[in-house]
């Protein structure tokens, strides 16, 4: 089969999710990030119990009207064949299975994201999955604070408002450290200050939004984030630990957003998700094989779920009225249902939140004020 008849062949197969979902519960297994890398699954989230019992893409409200940002929307579906890593299935970013659940409910999307190959091709397959779909690109490099400033500044002569933003892009490093042009860590630069400075920018946009809501999207493996005061691991690297930190710090800036929200009365709906663990790029563009989220997706394929239902968690969080601001949701159980999960960052949050934006409006230069 050719790439492209896979990818035809893949977007038929996800516009039947939201046909027939059990069709792909029989395809998932779950476990906990935790479980994954072989921490013991301690913390495994599946003891926690469904806020939304067998809610899934097909209730999304209407969007039609919100103009919804997306970071990294662009992950098409790609399906990897049996002998090679990542281990055979299907894979796609949990941004694009947004994108396009999200676009078939009429929202006006922007996916955001550098590989503009990529997002044609996004594009391509969603509005062919809904051909009255609303959805472009726009180019931006959370890694690079210019680019940043840049679509933002863009974005404010294109619309009036934002309504929903979700920062979904991420690295999970690389096998060495790699820095960006301004000497900062990748996890660290991409996944939390980039996000720090896309959602300062836009803050102002949200704030004119209808019922805004800003998600935040991360990790279990926030739970193995131990060495704050080495944020930028220059005294040991490895992409767990990078990766650990930057999600770590993503849940003290989500509770930190919503709170300034709730006190200030900006009306902006914050809450954090995680999408347990799921078959999309994240480790194979990334860490790679021998690395330890490699090695837990080559000892436990059937623990990384479709993306489609990783995604879950994120789109009840940007759409759906039930989600409690504030609120930290991942999936619990099998079947991708979503629930409220630990915040592995809370006891720390109050100690680390004035130190990181402090960090953070030093490096970028602005603030969530
Ligand atoms: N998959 C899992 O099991 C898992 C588990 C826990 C949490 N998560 C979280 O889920 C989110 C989505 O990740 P994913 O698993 O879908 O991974 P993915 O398939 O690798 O998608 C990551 C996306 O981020 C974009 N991106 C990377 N660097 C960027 C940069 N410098 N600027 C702009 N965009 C950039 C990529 O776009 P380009 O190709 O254009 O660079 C890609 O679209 C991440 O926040 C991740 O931490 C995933």
């Amino acid at each position: 089969m050719t790439d492209h008849k896979k990818l035809s062949a893949f977007s038929r197969a996800t516009a039947s999710v939201l046909i027939d979902r059990r069709r792909f519960l029989a395809l998932s297994a779950t476990a906990s990030f935790a479980a994954a890398i072989g921490t013991g699954a301690e913390a495994q989230v599946s003891a926690n119990k469904s806020v939304a019992p067998g809610w899934s893409a097909v209730d999304i409200p209407s969007q039609a009207g919100r103009t919804i940002v997306i970071t990294g929307g662009n992950g098409v579906p790609v399906t990897i064949p049996t002998g090679t890593f990542p281990p055979s299935g299907i894979y796609s970013g949990l941004g694009y299975q947004d994108a396009l659940a999200l676009a078939g409910k009429g929202a006006n999307v922007i996916i955001a994201s550098r590989n503009a190959d990529k997002g044609r091709e996004a594009i391509s397959l969603i509005k062919a999955q809904h051909p009255g779909a609303n959805v472009r690109f726009e180019p931006l490099d959370l890694s690079d604070l210019a680019s940043v400033t840049a679509f933002s500044e863009r974005l404010r002569t294109q619309v009036d408002r934002v309504d929903t933003l979700i920062n979904n892009a991420a690295t999970a490093g690389t096998p060495e450290r790699k820095v960006n042009g301004a000497g900062q860590e990748l996890c660290w630069a991409i996944n939390t200050v980039g996000h720090f400075s896309l959602t300062a920018h836009l803050l102002p946009l949200l704030r004119k939004g209808e019922s805004p809501r800003v998600v935040f999207l991360s990790s279990g493996a926030a739970r193995r984030a131990k060495d704050f005061e080495d944020l930028q691991t220059e005294k040991d690297y490895t992409p767990l630990k990078a990766y650990a930190l930057s999600k770590a710090a993503i849940l003290v800036l989500a509770r930190d957003l919503n709170q300034r929200s709730t006190e200030a009365g900006w009306g902006v709906h914050v809450t954090a998700t995680h999408p347990g663990t799921a078959k999309t790029f994240l480790i194979p563009s990334g860490p790679g094989p021998d690395s330890d989220f490699g090695r837990s997706l080559t000892s436990h394929p059937e623990r990384f779920k479709p993306s489609e239902l990783g995604a879950l968690s994120t789109l009840f969080a940007a759409t759906d009225p039930a989600a409690q601001a504030g609120a930290y949701y991942g999936p619990v159980n099998d079947q991708g249902e979503v629930g409220i999960s630990e915040d592995h960052a809370a006891a720390i949050s109050s100690k680390l939140a004035p130190q990181l934006h402090e960090e953070l409006a030093k490096t970028t230069g602005q603030s969530f004020f």
